[in-house]
């Protein structure tokens, strides 16, 4: 079957592979990852068979927030390497066929970005109106900033304060003002110019606030309230993603994934619809269903396959009514897939190869967290002082504030921590794992000595199901048919097909630690993938937990 995406949707031919760039791999052996130990690994993400590497930021940044702050947005962080090697990064993956996107942060910028320093040393300058002051002897409401405490940070030396929605050192645009947007715009245009193929866009459904600045009801001990309530997709939103999307992507037919939490399914064509904001967006309705809400880790839930199974059929439903998806099972901001989504005795490398066989085939364009091919597990850390990531130390001090001993606190965040998929990529098991030759920033996780790229059955099924998406006699079905769920199976099992011309692809997985008798109308013809050892034949079959199998 030939391949029918047209040149224009050429982002649904794409499988991603994300990479941490300060957690990848440490050229220069100084313990911090760096764009020419990205270079250097681009051999492995071929072997692999990736076809496009999204890179963590990687612009001049304090790394108050690992560079989700940014200090000059058309400066390479000299701790990663300098603009030279970037274009020469660019310049290899060209050769080897692998595109490039970025990380885009345009809600905010860092405290440190020259803006800033100019909107606090001059009341007057133009700058002022980039960023969102407002006057007064105390915080104008109650609402809490992502990363905890309010969201409101004092001037110093002033009766007046500035927002943030992120941390204090991640001040926000207003994107009310034309001419910080027309900057914005240039900015992005400069990137596209030099090559890229896109952007990853992050917290992009923050961009407008509520104008009416009021406070809410408190949702916690703290006295304060989440802001997202009115900070989060608000109405008058679309005029500026019309307007980013029309002064820049589209001129460049790049790609442009949305970090778009708060979006409803109804107002999914928008974002993804033909004349949509973007390409795709990934959907967070399924990821956070181990916690309440993505910021408040203490908040678990109980949940259960069953549940799990009905809100990723709704988003693949939503996903295929209106567009296009992203699909993943982790990245830099969730804990790793294998510690989350299977239950403790049975994170085994076969259940790491179940979970990916069971999201890889879904419709969309799948995205891979480095490591997560490896099949890795969250680290365990047993003092608060053993984490870096500034949401981790923040909810551990909330659980605590909320009533929880240091013990349990310290239990939520190690199930959820962000520095769970940010420890350096495991290499090969010789001291640091080959990241580096000197101490890592943040220390390897326990396994590394034998979960890492040396002889890794989960690596080896991950390039499996990369070339039958990419390379084989299925791939059309893969990429461009349509996806329906099986309904009449036990609550563990998560079946769909993807269906072409009426051929059918069909993928079922037990997700849940007993094993589960199928019954299906028709034979098995072919097994294209099994995950575990035993046979699966016939109409009647057995799924051991957490089995996957992919079969015609
Ligand atoms: C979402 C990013 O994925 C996360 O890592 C970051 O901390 C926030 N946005 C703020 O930029």
């Amino acid at each position: 079957m030939k391949n029918i995406i047209n040149k224009k949707d050429w982002w649904k031919d794409e499988v991603i592979y994300q990479i941490y760039p300060k957690s990848f791999n440490s050229s220069n052996n100084n313990g911090v990852g760096d764009l020419n130990g990205i270079k250097e690994k681009l051999f492995y993400l071929k072997e692999l068979g990736i076809t496009t590497i999204w890179i963590c930021p990687i612009f001049t940044s304090p790394m108050a927030d690992n560079g989700y702050d940014i200090a000059d947005f058309d400066g390479i962080n000299p701790q990663f390497g300098t603009m030279k090697d970037f274009d020469n990064l660019l310049k290899e993956c060209k050769k080897l066929k692998i595109k490039i996107i970025l990380d885009l942060v345009i809600n905010h910028t860092s405290d440190e970005h020259r803006w800033f320093k100019q909107a606090l040393c001059d009341k007057n300058s133009k700058y002022r109106d980039y960023y969102i002051f407002k006057e007064g002897k105390h915080p104008p409401n109650n609402w809490r900033s992502i990363f905890g405490g309010s969201v409101w940070e004092k001037v110093v030396g002033e009766d007046c304060y500035y927002l943030h929605i992120f941390d204090k050192k991640q001040p926000d645009l207003n994107w009310e003002n034309k001419q910080l947007r027309e900057e914005l715009y240039q900015m992005i245009n400069r990137w596209l110019e030099k090559g890229i193929s896109g952007f990853r866009i992050d917290s992009i459904t923050f961009i407008k606030k509520n104008a009416d600045y009021k406070s809410l009801p408190a949702d916690g001990i703290d006295g304060l309230v989440t802001c997202k309530h009115k900070t989060r997709n608000q109405p008058g939103i679309e005029v500026f993603l019309n307007e980013l999307k029309e002064k820049t992507f589209e001129k460049y037919n790049c790609m442009t994934v949305g970090e778009a939490p708060g979006v409803n399914y109804t107002e999914f064509s928008n974002f993804i619809g033909k004349d949509g904001y973007f390409s795709m967006i990934f959907d967070f309705h399924y990821a956070d269903i181990d916690v309440e809400s993505g910021s408040d880790w203490f908040k678990r839930t109980n949940w259960t396959t069953k549940e799990f199974k009905s809100l990723l059929i709704k988003s693949q439903q939503a996903l295929q009514k209106s567009g296009w998806g992203a699909n993943f099972i982790e990245n830099h901001d969730q804990p790793r897939a294998l510690s989350k989504l299977v239950k403790k005795d049975f994170q085994t490398p076969e259940s790491a190869m179940g979970i990916g066989s069971m999201y890889f085939f879904l419709r969309g364009t799948p995205f891979i967290y480095q490591g997560q091919e490896l099949g890795m597990i969250n680290a365990k850390r047993d003092n608060i002082k053993q984490f870096d990531d500034i949401s981790s130390i923040d909810n551990f001090y909330r659980g605590i504030e909320e009533g929880f001993s240091e013990k349990e606190a310290l239990n939520f965040v190690n199930m959820r921590s962000r520095d769970n998929s940010r420890t350096p990529m495991p290499w090969d098991n010789t001291k640091y794992g080959g990241f580096s030759n000197y101490k890592p920033w943040l220390e390897m996780t326990e396994e590394y000595p034998s979960v890492n790229t040396i002889k890794n059955t989960v690596f080896d099924f991950y390039k499996k199901m990369i070339f039958l998406r990419q390379n084989s006699k299925i791939s059309s079905i893969l990429k461009t048919g349509s996806i329906q769920f099986l309904s009449d199976l036990s609550d563990n099992i998560i079946a769909y097909y993807r269906e072409l011309y009426g051929e059918k692809i069909y993928s079922f997985t037990n997700l849940s630690p007993t094993t589960e008798e199928i019954t299906i109308p028709k034979e098995i013809i072919k097994i294209y993938l099994n995950t575990h050892t035993n046979k699966v034949l016939g109409k009647q079959f057995k799924l051991v937990p957490y089995q996957s199998i992919l079969f015609k």
